[in-house]
């Protein structure tokens, strides 16, 4: 049985991807979540393999040149950018005997230390467990603690068959409890739907200053920190616009490149927020050189969370970094289309909530829409909006209505109703919508 070796803080960074040589700019973001993780990177080395080697993924000359390098530097850690297989990893360790994590485990750790509500933390934890399950190891016998511990091993089982069974049964745990926070979280989301509470979610690449914005604009006691993913929980708090209404603002996860396949699905949940939201304040460090990068890599997760349909206010942040004024752009329908401001000092923050009240104001759609004979209800409900201007009845016994209706409010029909169309954008266009249930 193989113990593994503590971790500790002082950390040696591999930078290798499959087939090549990682870049700078993937370098330095590595070096950075690990520092965000609370590792010291005492010494980094660049390997370029094109076929990684089984074992150990690294050559054997490699692995001694990292041996020395651990002793020389009084190391505890090795982190590899390049995924790891378990056997990989555990082999390592031997080789090296020192604790070795690649970035799917950099990244967890991350979250697992900045998860800050109770959903949260189960999304973490669960996802953990995921990842730990095809790496087994000693060591998880606090487990037992859930579990009353007395009792629980069977004759004759190993440890590592109890390991096994353990984090079965705690996945099996977490998975019901998250069954039941989704449910409430869902609960919320339709009560501010019948409220008619818009929500507006804020996105971005992790360390843009979702939090601090988060604060300026509610008031609100959000963890800030300088360091990569300081929020992982949405949180939720009523914003009030100047006009007097109010929506509700959504403060998000950090969006990161390549995020872990475990971590996607832990989070798609908290992420839907992201979808189901009427507006996405996408925001973006003017002050980053590589902004352009990550505003691609966040639309990337807009769209693979099916949520790059919301419309979007792009907020250029940190402009007191640039010595820039406040502004806004505007789109073809005068609404604002991006602001430039500081979460910081406040400047242009007035203009973030009036492009808020723009965007959200009011705005008719016209387009047409087929019921079938069994949504009777779906078109009583149309005609108590008030939104029909004509009707003609189908060959199959549906109808085909004719509409006029806000953009909102038609939004929110459809999410109600769970029924699925095509977005209507244009004001004034007649846009065919099919309704399927
Ligand atoms: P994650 O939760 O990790 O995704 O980060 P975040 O996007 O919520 O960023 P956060 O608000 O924690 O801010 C990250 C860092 O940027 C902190 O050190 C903030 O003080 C700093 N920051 C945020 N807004 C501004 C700004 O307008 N100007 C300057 N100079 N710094 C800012």
């Amino acid at each position: 049985m193989f113990d593994r070796p503590q971790s500790g803080e002082r950390a040696v960074l591999i930078h290798a991807a499959a087939g090549r040589v990682p870049d700078l700019p993937e370098r330095e973001e590595f070096a950075e979540l690990a520092v965000s993780a609370g590792a010291v990177v005492v010494d980094e080395m660049v390997i370029g393999r094109r076929r990684p080697d089984s074992r150990y993924y690294i050559g054997k000359g490699k692995l001694e040149e990292l041996r020395d390098r651990i002793q020389v530097h009084e190391a505890d850690l090795v982190i590899c950018h390049a995924s790891l297989s378990p056997g990989q990893e555990r082999n390592l360790e031997r080789a090296l005997e020192c604790r070795v994590l690649d970035r799917s485990g950099l990244i967890l750790d991350i979250f697992a230390q900045r998860a800050r509500s109770f959903e949260g933390k189960l999304q973490v934890e669960l996802a953990q467990l995921r990842h730990l399950s095809t790496r087994l190891i000693r060591g998880w016998t606090h487990l037992e603690r859930q579990k009353g511990g007395i009792g629980l091993r069977g004759p004759g089982e190993t440890q590592l068959e109890t390991d096994r069974r353990l984090i079965a049964q705690r996945i099996r745990q977490l998975r019901e409890r998250l069954v039941h926070v989704d449910r409430r979280r869902e609960m919320n989301r339709q009560n501010r739907l019948r409220a008619d509470i818009p929500t507006v979610a804020l996105v971005g690449y992790t360390n843009g200053g979702k939090s601090t914005l988060f604060n300026a604009l509610t008031n609100a006691d959000v963890y800030v920190a300088d360091q990569l993913f300081a929020t992982l929980d949405p949180t939720m708090r009523r914003l009030e616009l100047a006009d007097g209404s109010a929506v509700i603002l959504a403060d998000t996860v950090g969006f990161i490149r390549d995020l872990p396949h475990e971590l996607i699905a832990a989070f798609r949940s908290t992420l839907q927020e992201a979808k189901q939201a009427d507006l996405i304040l996408h925001l973006i460090d003017a002050s980053d050189p590589g902004r352009w990068q990550r505003v691609r890599q966040v639309n990337a997760v807009l769209k693979q969370l099916d949520a790059d349909r919301v419309p979007q206010i792009r907020v250029y942040n940190k402009i007191d970094k640039l010595d820039r004024r406040p502004r806004r752009t505007k789109n073809s329908q005068g609404e604002g289309r991006a602001v430039w401001l500081s979460a910081v000092s406040g400047e242009g923050i007035p203009l973030l909530l009036e492009s808020i009240g723009d965007r959200l104001r009011r705005k008719m759609v016209h387009g047409v829409i087929r019921l079938l004979p069994r949504q009777g209800r779906q078109r009583a409900r149309l005609f108590d909006l008030g939104a029909v201007t004509g009707e003609v009845i189908t060959e199959d016994g549906g109808w085909e209505l004719e509409l006029t209706i806000c953009e909102r409010d038609f939004q929110r029909f459809m999410k109600r109703e769970n029924l699925q169309a095509q977005f209507l954008e244009q004001q004034t266009a007649t846009v065919p919508v099919t309704a399927a249930t």
